[in-house]
Parts: C-alpha cells; structure tokens; sequence
C-alpha cells in the first residue's frame, strides 16, 4: 500500500494544497502545517532541464521543505525523460512522499516549449516521460497533475492513455488548457474520469481539483463526484485556514501567525528585496475582521521585514 492509499483508508478521502508557483512555497507551507494541515503537501514545479544545467542554483530552493511539512510531494515539469531521472535521483535523496509530473501547466512560455500541458497533444512523449519517472522513482510514488484537455474535453484519449500508465493518483483539474479561471472547473468531468478509472486502472486514485472554497465544499464534492481526495489551491489565499474547518479566527490570532510566517521568512535568509513577494501573504492573514482593510494598508507599507515585524 502507498501512502495515498494509506491516508485514504485511514480518513476516507485525501485533501491536498495544490503546487502554486510563487505561493505554496516552504514557508509558507510551514505555516499551513500549522494552523490547517492538508493530508499532502506539493513542491512548487521545479523545472527538470533548470536543474540539470548551469543554472541549477536558481531552482533548487523550490526543493526546500521541512520535516513538518511532510507528507510532501516533488513537482517536475520539463519534456526531457532523461532530465526528469537525473533530477530524480538528487530528489530521492531528500525523501519526499512522492513524485509529480506536470501536464497541466497552461502558462504561455511553459506551453510553446511543449512542456506542461502541451503534453496533452504528445501522449508518446507524455508516455516516455512517465515512464522514465516511474523507473527513476524506485519505491516512490509516481502521480501526474493535468486538464481535461487541451482544446476540447478529451477523456477517452487523454486521461485514458495517462491511466494506463499504472499511475499510483492523477490530478485532473477541470477546465481546458486553452481556459483561463474565468469559465468554471468542469467537476462532471472530473466525475467522468472517476468512471473512467474504475474500469482502465482501479489502483490509481483521482483528486478533483478546482474552484473548491471551504471544507464544506470539498467534502460534498467527495460525495457528489466520487473522487478519492480533493486539491484546493487559490482560496488558500483567502482562507490559510481553510484546511482546519474553522471559520472564526480573531485578529489576534491573525496576527500572532503573520508575524510567524515573517519569522520564518526571516529565517529563511531571504533577501530583504523579496520582501514585496511577502505582501500576498499580509492579504491573506490579515483580513475578516473590523479595521483589517485599515491595518494591512499600514503594514504594507513597510520597508523590510524588520520594520513590518517592529510594526506587528
Ligand atoms: C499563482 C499560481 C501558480 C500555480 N503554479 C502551479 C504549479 O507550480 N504547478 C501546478 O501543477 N499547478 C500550478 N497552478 C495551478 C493550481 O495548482 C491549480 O490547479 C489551479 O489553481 C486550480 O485550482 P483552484 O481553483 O483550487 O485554484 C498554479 C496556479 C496559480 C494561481
């Protein structure tokens, strides 16, 4: 049994922060270790030729997570199989819970260089990817995170092909690579994919993925579609709580835990000008109560971390 399997027997259903480049990083996974635990974590993707070249130094700190952070899963993303399992095996030396490919990426440079979702339209390469990944992995867990299609929904062809490659869970986020945010997650779709898993590859489990707000919503959307856990990603910045089901949290716990996020920050050794990346994370903490509007406008305008940690 993998350790998917494990906390789906365990809890009856999986719930997951999605992998969010510039968000979901160490520390702020930390924090949500804390006040909110997902059952799993995701790196944020880690480009697989980045980190086979001269500019290895770059990426690696998205590779960066904690013992408390565990269970956490590596994101790769790249089209070359033989980067993948280079980069795999430095990975497995860091013992995470298991390994992610990426075939959902829709952002424009990530897709005209055939990588992300791009391999929805090169099911052999996708193919070989896989293949070379679940080779590398040796005991690890091999998952892969994806659309329902590029341009149009493509169950059959597409998901079909990625569950016969004896994958231990597949990620479907429901909408087009094609899509932006702005029509909504397709969850009967997602429900379709359930079906179709039940008949191609009953071991792989499926997360949904997209549009779910609360722990309300998840747990309905496990009921209503059928799927093996859920995958929540934007509204975490709306709710770094979210995972824990509780709805009041007070300003002084709000702020007790934006200085611990900067604490860690500062721990981190960062430099003081990454400071401004930091500010969705001010949104994020403070907000919901009288005067939150008034006060991150004030904490915002802070200079560095010492000063914002002088001001809290
Ligand atoms: C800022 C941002 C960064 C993202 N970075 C990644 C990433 O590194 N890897 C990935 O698979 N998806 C990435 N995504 C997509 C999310 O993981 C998720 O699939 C998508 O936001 C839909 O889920 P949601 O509606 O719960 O946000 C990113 C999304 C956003 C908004």
């Amino acid at each position: 049994m993998n350790i998917y399997q494990e906390i789906l027997k365990e809890r009856g259903f999986i719930t997951a922060l999605a992998p969010m480049e510039g968000v979901t990083n160490s520390v702020f996974r930390s924090v949500i270790s804390e006040i909110g635990k997902p059952d799993l974590f995701f790196t944020e993707f880690l480009n697989v030729e980045g980190f086979c070249s001269k500019g290895r130094d770059k990426v690696i700190q998205r590779l960066d997570f904690t013992p408390t952070e565990q269970p956490v899963v590596v994101q790769l993303w790249g089209n070359v199989p033989e980067y993948y399992a280079k980069t795999i095996e430095y990975v497995k030396g860091l013992h995470p819970a298991g390994i992610d490919i990426n075939m959902g990426c829709s952002v424009r440079d990530v897709l005209s260089s055939g990588r992300g979702s791009a391999l929805i339209n090169d099911k052999v390469l996708a193919k070989e990817i896989i293949a070379a990944v679940k080779e590398s992995s040796g005991d690890l867990p091999v998952s892969v995170k994806t659309r329902i299609g590029y341009e149009k929904i493509d169950l059959e062809n597409w998901i079909g092909s990625l569950l016969e490659q004896g994958l231990s869970m597949l990620t479907v986020h429901g909408r087009l690579a094609k899509e932006g945010y702005s029509t909504p997650a397709r969850w009967n779709e997602i429900a379709k994919c359930v079906t179709l898993r039940n008949t191609v590859a009953p071991d792989t489990l499926i997360l949904g993925n997209g549009d779910v707000k609360s722990m309300n919503q998840l747990e309905d959307y496990v009921k209503l579609y059928k799927v093996d856990g859920v995958m929540i990603g934007r509204y975490i910045l709306n709710d770094p709580w979210i995972f824990s089901g509780r709805e009041e949290i007070s300003k002084e716990e709000r702020i007790m835990i934006l200085r611990k996020h900067m604490e860690i920050f500062k721990s981190y050794d960062q430099e003081e000008n990454l400071f401004d990346s930091q500010k969705k994370y001010i949104k994020a903490y403070i907000n919901n109560f009288e005067g939150a509007g008034d006060l991150r406008m004030e904490l915002m305008r802070s200079k560095d971390v010492k000063g914002l940690l002088s001001l809290l």
